[in-house]
């Protein structure tokens, strides 16, 4: 990866010349069936030129509870986007559509509008679980019967294409625009793209700009992107082993929310003898980092650097310290 970046051929991105990027974003939109896509600094910045593209200001934005979007992104939505939003309650990746359809409002003078349905695939603080085919089908019935847009915030959809064996273009041929990330487990250094129609990704391009995410020598990273493309996906599934069995070393203790889907272990600490963390601070001093989302929820992740032997490592450390 780091050669296929220092001998990469570069322009100036703002004016659409770096033709690695150019290429990358062909790409990316021909994976998706979609047909365009515009490399974006972060996963949020995609996002968020996702949102202002499909949520006029004004208008709302349903989404979960959980979701990055409404948790992780400080308001971008609201701060620059002018969007109102408002959640279901965090069901990771098990979401009900018809308590979506239930939640729509129609255009009118006397309540705020709804424009989009935002959905994550995977679900980070979902425990990583992925949201089936067919309720993502019934989830696009509903958008259209109401005429709605649907996003998808696809940072880790890669893992949900190789969790259930999902067509990337299946996926995108679902959606109106999705963000999609080359810098989680697909290894890339930096880069997150927004995938939609041209007319739409020529808009974004200005709200990129604008929101100060327009890169000139960009081909050094999307270098990086196109080769993430082309050999880390089909690996993901070892990623996915090495957390089942992380999971199920830590499963006698008790802990485990949810069935582990993907590359995320999702811990549930209410009957444990440490709060979250206590047992990231216990975890750390033995060089094992896992991440705190709440008093008494922490998340493990595997990815490419993780090795079989980090894994048995961590999952004695842990054993050792939920045991205690
Ligand atoms: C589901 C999801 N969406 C979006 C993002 C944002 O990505 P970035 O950190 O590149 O802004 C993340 C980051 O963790 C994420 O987990």
């Amino acid at each position: 990866m780091r050669e296929a970046m220092a001998t990469a051929e570069v322009g100036d991105d703002v004016y659409g010349e770096d033709p690695t990027v150019n290429a990358l974003e062909a790409e990316v939109a021909a994976l998706f069936g979609h047909e365009a896509a515009l490399f974006c600094p972060s996963g949020s910045m995609a996002n968020q030129i996702a949102l202002q593209l499909l949520v006029p200001p004004g208008t709302e934005l349903l989404c979960d509870a959980d979701a990055h979007v409404v948790t992780y992104e400080m308001g971008a939505a609201a701060a620059y986007g002018g969007i109102t939003s408002r959640t279901w309650p965090a069901v990771g990746a098990q979401i009900d559509p018809d308590t979506v359809a239930g939640m729509i409002r129609p255009d009118g003078y006397w309540a705020v509008t709804t424009r989009a349905i935002a959905v994550e695939q995977t679900h980070n603080r979902g425990g990583g679980g992925v949201i089936p085919l067919a309720t993502l089908r019934e989830l696009r019935r509903v958008a259209d019967a109401a005429q709605l847009a649907l996003h998808c915030d696809g940072a880790r959809i890669w893992h949900a294409h190789v969790a259930d064996g999902v067509p990337l273009a299946t996926y995108g041929g679902l959606f109106d625009t999705l963000s999609v990330c080359l810098s989680k487990g697909l290894g890339a250094p930096v880069g997150s793209l927004v995938v939609g129609a041209a007319d739409r990704i020529e808009r974004a391009r200005v709200i990129r700009k604008r929101m100060g995410g327009g890169l000139r020598q960009a081909g050094i990273l999307a270098a990086a992107g196109r080769y993430a493309l082309a050999h880390h996906v089909d690996r993901l599934a070892a990623d996915h082993a090495k957390a089942a069995r992380l999971a199920e070393a830590i499963a006698p203790f008790g802990v485990l929310a949810t069935a582990v889907r993907s590359n995320l272990v999702p811990l549930d600490l209410t009957k444990a003898s440490l709060d979250a963390p206590g047992l990231a601070a216990a975890a750390r001093a033995e060089g094992v980092l896992i991440s705190v989302l709440g008093p008494r929820t922490a998340r493990l992740v595997t990815h490419m650097d993780v090795t079989d032997a980090a894994v048995d490592h961590a999952a004695a450390v842990l054993t050792n310290i939920l045991r205690r």
